[in-house]
């Protein structure tokens, strides 16, 4: 992400291995400034132990930003649990993981993320003692929240009154990526699909009347808005330079592969809707379940996620000329009581493993 150059200046983490099961994952506590710190479990398979704590902490740093601006009360967090086929009983590997969530303390309350779902959480929770988002999927209201940022960014960068005619290429077909093509089709978008997964995103077209892309022409296919919802760091300099479309707005974290990006992405006359501002609807839901709050306040606090994107974008149009990355993250960092790093400044602090 962003002012990431390297790997931020994560409070603490943790590498948990457990030999009986095979299980190695890391835990990063990023920000417990506004509270415990709440993100996923990613479930990937890494090239290294080291590229997986930097990507952990990277996210983490993502989370404490998101749920900052997301006014939720909670810090960022996030784990990652390396995919190896030394792990073969997936259910010990989760209550492993588990006993690993529970000396934290309550420090880290983990969520859904790639790879994992609610069923996992669940098995997590039997020794973690707690999760978030294990009574249901948080990925319906993440997807209703970067509809409404599509929604609101392609009407304040004057791109089109509404999104009737819009063509959006989604890449992922997945949780998030299937429910936002429902939703966007449904406001007459044209939906471009891609998944490394052909048929899923053949389904998901088949659905929406739309097309399945092969995923080699995800970063050259023209369209109006490109909404990532797969990986991390799926636009770097170079494709920011050919970059087929006018907005950039999703559900996948840490979009960018590093600071420079969005500036050349502004620079080239594509608006970059940040993901943690975009992607919060998950998080909100976390906290509408856990305080029980009606269907009704988090539809509200789901919409003024497109609000919220409005007013970054409005201000990034301003005379000082910031990105929308800047201007969001400069907002977040503001509540957790920090300045913004500077960019291209590694904010990283080389220590031990904790
Ligand atoms: P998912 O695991 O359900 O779906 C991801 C999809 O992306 C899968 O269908 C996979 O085959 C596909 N994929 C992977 N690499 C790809 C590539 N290179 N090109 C095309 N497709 C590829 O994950 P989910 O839940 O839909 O999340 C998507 C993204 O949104 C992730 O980055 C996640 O961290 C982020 N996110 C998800 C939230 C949620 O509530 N599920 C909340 C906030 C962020």
């Amino acid at each position: 992400m962003s002012t990431l150059t390297g790997v931020p200046d994560t409070e603490s983490f943790t590498v948990g291995r457990d030999r009986a099961t095979g299980l190695v994952a890391v835990i990063a506590i990023d920000d417990t400034t506004l509270g415990p710190a709440l993100g996923g479990i990613r479930w990937t398979s890494y090239a290294s132990e080291e590229a997986a704590i930097i990507e952990c902490r990277r996210l983490g740093r993502v989370m404490s930003l998101k749920n900052a601006l997301a006014d939720i009360g909670y810090g960022g967090g996030k784990s990652v649990i390396l995919a190896s086929p030394a792990i073969t009983d997936r259910r010990a590997a989760l209550l492993a993981f588990g006993r690993l969530v529970a000396r934290m303390g309550g420090a880290y309350l983990p969520a859904a993320d790639m790879g994992t779902g609610v069923e996992d959480l669940r098995i997590v929770r039997e020794t973690a003692l707690d999760t978030s988002c294990h009574d249901a999927d948080p990925s319906v209201s993440t997807a209703i929240g970067v509809h409404a940022a599509i929604a609101q960014a392609v009407r304040a960068i004057n791109l089109s009154p509404g999104l009737q005619g819009i063509t959006v290429l989604i890449q992922g077909a997945g949780a998030v990526g299937a429910r936002l093509a429902t939703l966007l089709a449904a406001d007459g978008a044209r939906i471009l699909i891609a998944d490394i997964d052909k048929r899923r995103a053949a389904d998901v077209a088949a659905r929406v009347s739309g097309a399945a892309i092969d995923v080699a022409e995800t970063l050259s296919t023209p369209c109006d808005v490109f909404a990532p919802c797969a990986g991390a760091r799926v636009i770097d300099d170079e494709t920011a330079r050919r970059l087929p479309a006018r907005l950039v707005a999703g559900a996948a974290n840490d979009v960018l592969a590093d600071p420079g990006v969005a500036e050349t992405l502004t620079e080239r006359g594509i608006t970059y809707v940040p993901d943690f501002v975009a992607n919060a609807g998950g998080v909100i839901q976390v906290r509408a379940l856990r305080d029980g709050w009606s269907d009704a306040r988090l539809q509200d606090a789901l919409r003024a996620i497109g609000q919220r994107t409005a007013d970054i974008l409005d201000e990034a149009s301003g005379p000082a000329g910031a990105t929308p990355l800047a201007v969001a993250e400069s907002a977040a960092y503001a509540l957790l009581g920090r300045t913004r790093p500077p960019v291209n400044t590694p904010a990283s602090t080389p220590e031990a493993t904790a």
